[in-house]
Order: structure tokens, then C-alpha cells, then sequence
């Protein structure tokens, strides 16, 4: 389904001339551009403050590092499983997720049931007193987890966890060191910012003691293309030249989420986890975008790459928007916290353990990882596809419902598309997709919406995409 371009200029001289200031309030697409598939959902109409005096506000009273997609910022004011509304009513195809969050659906009815049930009953005592819900759930998500991986710990954020787990690390090796990728991120807490590894979200304070990053086993841009082990030996020297010989641990995405949905090379893992338990330290696996079923193939990222890591943990998805967070280990790592008093005062809530036990349930009884796989392969198929059309796109990648479509100028250097990329991301949110970007560059599309998308809105947003390409 295509538009000419003239069509398109034409319309928008016609809302411009309308002197709509807000394109959000733009009526929905024209009838000849790509339409999204029915959806039986009427929105409440929206009775809030306008737009204009929210974004004043957010400006006024909020933090100045805030920032929004979109020079004219939209404002959401509804969710229902793949979709969001505007303050219109406008319907959007969310192929970002709340960043790679919500992974059962907006206001799943199963997590929406379980909080209101929970909330009713008792909301908040911390762990000084016994509650079923944070028992039950630490039993139900250990479950899920292959191996000796049967002890949690529920915390916030994934910053928190990430920073819990690199502590245990240096607690149980009795190193200290830390082995990262480049282009990684894994937080923004002053520790997993020091291992975060893109300039863009570093500030100018101490930070990173202790930390070590390796080459980053991007298949698409790294020096070996798609040969792990190669990279691997990176670690290897890094080991021995840059750390006293013994390290605490290494942590890994295993796939880079906010690097741009980057894969690591076939290979890569298992080759590291060995060098790195030769080396006394434990392997972190951060899950915070890849679990929960994302990747398709595998409940758990660290499972496509066939190892088994010592500490897992998870965030975003494991509360589908949920102040929820987990570090998972083995029993004689978990053992090492006990040596003093640990506490966390919201970590496992029993409001956000009963959300997060029925996020687990619905991932089982909605076929989640299965949809993952199915539409995923779809998109990757799709996008492949799109590729082949335009020139633009220098690569297609990832697994499930976890993919990455890098823009670049010229597919020999590789040079990033970044102006191109963002202005294929305005003109698609004006035909009703909200799509994710990153890379170092900002010049990758992320396409990870909730995991209930279906194969009617994967060729939406393909339709959709082809268009703006075109369009370009
Ligand atoms: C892979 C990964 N780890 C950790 C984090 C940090 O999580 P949070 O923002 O909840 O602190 C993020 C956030 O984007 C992430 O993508």
C-alpha cells in the first residue's frame, strides 16, 4: 500500500493550514496508508489537563534530564495489550514496549486482577514478616531458571539488580574486578553506570573502578564478524593484562538491548564463561530485556547461546510495568549476603509479587514465548525484505520479538543514518506506530513490542515502514 509523495505533502499542508499545532491530534491516516487491524477497545475519553499544560508542567516541575521522543512530545493516556492511546483517543501500534517493559500487554487483565486482589488485601510490610507472595513468587520464578539457579532476591529496578549482582560477585570470588562489553548498559546507578559502556550516558564523575570492557562481539560491526570465540580471546588478554589474573565476574547482555539490539557472536559465550570461572570470577547474565520468552526460541537469552550463567538478573519485563526487579543465584553464591544485615525496603512488595506471579502465569496460559517465536520470525523475514528495498538498511538482526534494523548512509562504511532514522521514526508514529531507536549512534531502529503483537500488526507496521522508507 503505497502513497504518492505529493499526497502525503498535500495532507500536511492541509493540517497545516488547519493550524493544528499538535500532530497527535491529527485525524487518524489517510485511508489509502496502511491501517492498523481492528481492535475491539473503545478508550475513556480523556478528561485530564490538555497536552500543552502537561508538557508546561513536565517542564517546570520536572528534572531538565528529561527527555521525550518526538519534538512535539505525544502524551499517552491509555493501554490495552499491544496498543496505546493519546489523549485523542488515538490508537498506536507500541513497538517499543515502554522500552522493552511491557511484556504481557498494556493492562493485562490477569496483572491487573492480581494487583487490584492484592492491593485490597494488604500493601506493603517489607520482609520482616512473613508473606505468602513473595515466597510463592520466588518459588514459581526460580522454576524457571535451568541448574542451581534457585535462590532470589527482588529489588526495584534493573540498576539495582545489576549492582547486587556484581557485589555478590566480588563477595563470593573475593576478587574484585568486573569484566564488561563495550556498548553495553546496565544501568544508571553510579555502579552500573561505570559498566555501562556508551559515552551517552556517562557523566563526568568518578566512576568504572574496577571495571574492565572487552571488544564487543557485534557480528555486524566488530573487527571478526560473527566468530565468538575470536572475540573471546579479548577477555582472555584482558585477564591477563589489565586485572591482578583473577577476577570477580563478568556481565553481559545477551543481547544488547539500548546498544541497538545487538547479538553477541555465535560462540561467544560459552568460550567467555569458561575463561572467566578459570579466572575465579562468576558469569552475570543480565536479563532485564531478553527474558521472559522475548527471544522466542528460549525462555532466557543466555539459553541461545546453550550456557548457563551464575547470576541472572531480570527487570523491565518480569513486572510488564511493575516496580519490579530480581537477582536470582545459586545458594553458596546467595550465602554471601548473609555475612551482614541486606535490606531492601520495597523489594518484594507483595503488590508487585502477586503482579509478578501473574506476568509469569500469563506468559504461560497466553503462549507468549510461542507468539515471540512465531511473530518474530515474521518481522525478521519482513524487515529482511524491507532490506533488500532499501538501500538504507545496512542490517537486520535478533531473535523473537527482540530485533534491531540498523540504518546506515552507505552499506560498505557502514557510516549511521541517524538524521534518516528519526525522521522514519516521526512519519511513523503519524501512521500510528511507536517504534523504539538506539545504538551508540541512535541510528537502530527496536522493534520489541509487548509479546502479544499479533501477525496482523507485524505487516501493519511492515506496510508502515516500507512507506516511510520510500518516503524518505
Ligand atoms: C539490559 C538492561 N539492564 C539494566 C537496565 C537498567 O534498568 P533500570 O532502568 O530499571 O534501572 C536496563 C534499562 O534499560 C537494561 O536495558
Amino acid at each position: 500500500m503505497r502513497v504518492g509523495r505529493a499526497l502525503i505533502l498535500a495532507q500536511r499542508g492541509r493540517l497545516a493550514s488547519a493550524g493544528q499545532r499538535w500532530r497527535s491530534s491529527m485525524p487518524a491516516v489517510e485511508p489509502s496508508e496502511p491501517q492498523l487491524p481492528p481492535f475491539n477497545h473503545t478508550p475513556a475519553p480523556y478528561q485530564g489537563p490538555s497536552k500543552e499544560e502537561v508538557y508546561a508542567l513536565r517542564k517546570q516541575y520536572l528534572s531538565p534530564a528529561l527527555f521525550h521522543h518526538f519534538k512535539d512530545p505525544i502524551m499517552i493516556t491509555e493501554g490495552k495489550m499491544q496498543y496505546l492511546y493519546d489523549d485523542k483517543g488515538r490508537r498506536y501500534l507500541d513497538a517499543f514496549a515502554g522500552i522493552v517493559t511491557v511484556s504481557v500487554g498494556h493492562c493485562h487483565p490477569g496483572v491487573v486482577d492480581a494487583v487490584k486482589r492484592q492491593s485490597e488485601l494488604l500493601q506493603h510490610t517489607t520482609t520482616i514478616y512473613l508473606n505468602p507472595q513473595i515466597a510463592l513468587y520466588a518459588k514459581e520464578l526460580t522454576d524457571r531458571l535451568p541448574g542451581n539457579l534457585k535462590v532470589a532476591y527482588f529489588v526495584n529496578s534493573g540498576s539495582e539488580a545489576n549492582d547486587m549482582a556484581m557485589m555478590m560477585a566480588r563477595l563470593y570470588s573475593g576478587n574484585y574486578d568486573i569484566l564488561a562489553l563495550r556498548n553495553c548498559y546496565h544501568g544508571m546507578s553510579e555502579g552500573t553506570m561505570g559498566v555501562t559502556a556508551h559515552s551517552t550516558w556517562k557523566f563526568n564523575v568518578p566512576q568504572g573502578f574496577g571495571i574492565r570492557h572487552t571488544l564487543n562481539p557485534n557480528p555486524y560491526t566488530g573487527a571478526f564478524g560473527n566468530d565468538g570465540k575470536r572475540y573471546a580471546e579479548d577477555v582472555k588478554d584482558v585477564i591477563s593484562t589489565s586485572t591482578p589474573g583473577g577476577v570477580a565476574g563478568f556481565i553481559a547482555e545477551t543481547i544488547q538491548g539500548v546498544g541497538g539490539s545487538v547479538p553477541l557472536a555465535d560462540g561467544y559465550l560459552p568460550a567467555v564463561y569458561d575463561m572467566v570461572r578459570e579466572a575465579g570470577g562468576v558469569c552475570i547474565a543480565d536479563e532485564v530485556q531478553t527474558g521472559f520468552g522475548r527471544t522466542g526460541t528460549n525462555y532466557w537469552g543466555f539459553q541461545n547461546q546453550g550456557v548457563v550463567p551464575d547470576i541472572v538478573t531480570m527487570a523491565k519485563g518480569i513486572g510488564n510495568g511493575l516496580p519490579l526487579a530480581a537477582v536470582v543465584t545459586t545458594p553458596e553464591i546467595a550465602q554471601t549476603l548473609a555475612q551482614r544485615l541486606h535490606f531492601n525496603t520495597y523489594g518484594g512488595n507483595p503488590v508487585c509479587c502477586a503482579g509478578g506471579r501473574a506476568v509469569l502465569q500469563a506468559v504461560d496460559e497466553d503462549g507468549i514465548q510461542a507468539n515471540a517465536a512465531k511473530v518474530g520470525d515474521l518481522l525478521l523475514e519482513r524487515m529482511r525484505g524491507l532490506q533488500e528495498k532499501h538501500s538504507i538498511i545496512g542490517d537486520v538482526r535478533g531473535q523473537g520479538l527482540m530485533l534491531g534494523v540498523e540504518m546506515v548512509k552507505d552499506r560498505a562504511s557502514k557510516e549511521p543514518a541517524a538524521a534518516e532514522t528519526g525522521q522514519v521514526m516521526q512519519r511513523l508514529r503519524e501512521l500510528g506506530v511507536l517504534i523504539g531507536k538506539g545504538g551508540l549512534h541512535g541510528n537502530v531502529f527496536r522493534i520489541k513490542p509487548p509479546m502479544c503483537i499479533t501477525t496482523d500488526d507485524a505487516e501493519f507496521l511492515t506496510e508502515a515502514f516500507d512507506l516511510a522508507l520510500s518516503e524518505l
